[in-house]
């Protein structure tokens, strides 16, 4: 499906913020989990979560599915060997996820996905759940088929990241308390943290420390965080809310920023703070974004956005004060796409690196980056394995073009955004898989002001 976005000026309205799509993955599997009743609202309703509620159905029926709301059953049944491969469509988080939920469980499973999941790595995740004691074999290169036989994962496993990546360590921990076993894990760099802080609202028994070099405690003193889980029984709550997922907001933010007149409004905003550093980098670029209605909703922070029209100009890791430039890529991994976006029509250069982990998502992103500023005429220079330098192009619009989505949602999205501010539309191909993160999109991009068709 190929779409075209073409020139829109105007961007103004009150838009409430889809499901975060991290979080409904991460409630589905410890709601299942927990084997008690649970209903769950602001659901994202979106393939890759729908996957991920259909794999453990198929482990032990229990979830319902209503638009965005869920209703979690107790089971009569106990997990048992699925009898087909568990497919995860596109969702690298639902197949490492569920990877160490059936490695803690200690039952026999295949994963399998798309051709692009099929070619992510998984060795990330196969390596340490097998020293954790469970029982797992890939396809040669270490990606999918996954398939997992009964193991016995150890007590109080010790792991110290070697990549910056929440799903690792999510995976991990879910094999852990599926195995009601304890688990301490190191990261340097610290991800995302949605599973630590449900955890922790499911009153669970764990503890997050932050390590120092000495004992300045200063920036450059903070070496990452020590995460220990001790088996305790979760507390199941009747109810769960969902909040706004802040990777989907980010498209609208940048909309808004990159438009020529109008207001927009984004309510129910999650902004935790592993998750919400694009704001900050979006001010320092003159941004003009403010947060209001700040509030906790399970655990996490939420907040209402307004943004207007802004003069950006180019941004540069090593102007952020208060965070190390090697813990930036992590925190906004999702959003450099729409960030390259933002920055190609800002003032001056944006320099990025750090970004292996970028060639290694639903697409080689860096790759996608550079091949859309080709068709776009974005001056960049990049090595397509981990920096890019890019030159925006102020104040001016593009002529327009045709840009391969490489069937990245993210990537769609985000060069979609761009033909707002082209002469003569740009046309995505291959945005299917929007749906696996944003399904609504299109009409909500319409709803503020953007013209988003379908190509005939
Ligand atoms: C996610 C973690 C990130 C992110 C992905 C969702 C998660 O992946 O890119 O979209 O829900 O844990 P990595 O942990 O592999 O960086």
């Amino acid at each position: 499906m190929n779409l075209i976005s073409l020139k829109s000026d105007l961007i103004k309205g009150n838009i409430v913020c889809p499901g975060d799509k991290s979080i409904s993955q991460r409630i589905l599997i410890l709601g299942w989990l927990l084997n008690k009743n649970i209903t769950i609202s602001g659901f994202l309703n979106a393939e890759d979560p729908l996957s991920t509620a259909n794999a453990l159905n198929q482990i032990s029926d229990s979830i319902q599915i209503n638009g965005n709301e869920v209703i979690i059953k107790e089971r009569t049944i106990e997990s048992k060997n699925p009898e087909n491969p568990i497919d995860l469509g596109n969702s690298g988080t639902g197949m490492r996820l569920i990877f160490g939920l059936i490695s803690g469980l200690g039952i026999e499973a295949t994963l399998i996905g798309d051709d692009s999941l099929s070619k992510r790595p998984m060795r990330r995740v196969a390596d340490p759940l097998k020293e954790m004691g469970a029982s797992n074999k890939l396809n040669i290169g270490g990606t999918p088929p996954i398939e997992i036989s009964k193991g016995k994962i150890i007590d109080d496993f010790v792991y110290e990241m070697p990549v910056a990546s929440a799903q690792v360590k999510s995976s991990i921990i879910l094999a852990a308390i599926a195995a009601k076993k304890g688990i301490t894990v190191i990261e340097e760099n610290p991800t995302r943290n949605h599973t630590e802080r449900m955890i922790e609202y499911l009153k669970g028994n764990i503890e997050i420390s932050p390590i120092w070099w000495d004992e300045s405690k200063s920036l450059n003193s903070f070496m990452g965080n020590k995460i220990t889980y001790k088996h305790k029984e979760l507390i199941c709550p009747d109810h769960y809310d969902v909040v706004g997922d802040f990777s989907s907001a980010s498209f609208l933010i940048v909309a808004g920023l990159i438009s020529k007149s109008g207001k927009l409004i984004i309510e129910n905003v999650g902004l935790n703070p592993s998750r919400s550093l694009l704001i900050k980098i979006l001010k320092s670029m003159g941004g003009n974004i403010s947060i209001s209605k700040e509030r906790m909703v399970s655990n996490e922070e939420v907040a209402d956005i307004t943004i207007s029209p802004s003069k950006l100009k180019g941004f540069n890791v090593y102007d952020l004060v208060d965070v190390r430039a090697d813990h930036v890529i992590p925190n906004i991994i999702d959003e450099i796409p729409i960030l390259c976006i933002a920055a190609a029509f800002a003032e001056g250069s944006t320099m990025l690196s750090g970004l292996k982990e970028l060639t290694v998502k639903e697409s080689n992103r860096l790759a996608a980056i550079c091949d859309g500023f080709d068709a776009i005429g974005i001056k960049y220079f990049s090595d397509r394995e981990s920096s890019i330098k890019l030159y925006g192009n102020y104040n001016e619009d593009i002529d327009g073009a045709e840009v391969d989505s490489h069937g990245d949602h993210r990537i769609a999205m985000s060069f979609l955004v761009a033909g707002m501010r082209s002469k003569n539309g740009i046309k995505v191909r291959d945005c299917k898989n929007i749906e696996t993160s944003f399904p609504n999109f299109t009409h909500i991009m319409n709803s503020i002001g953007m013209k988003i068709n379908e190509e005939d």
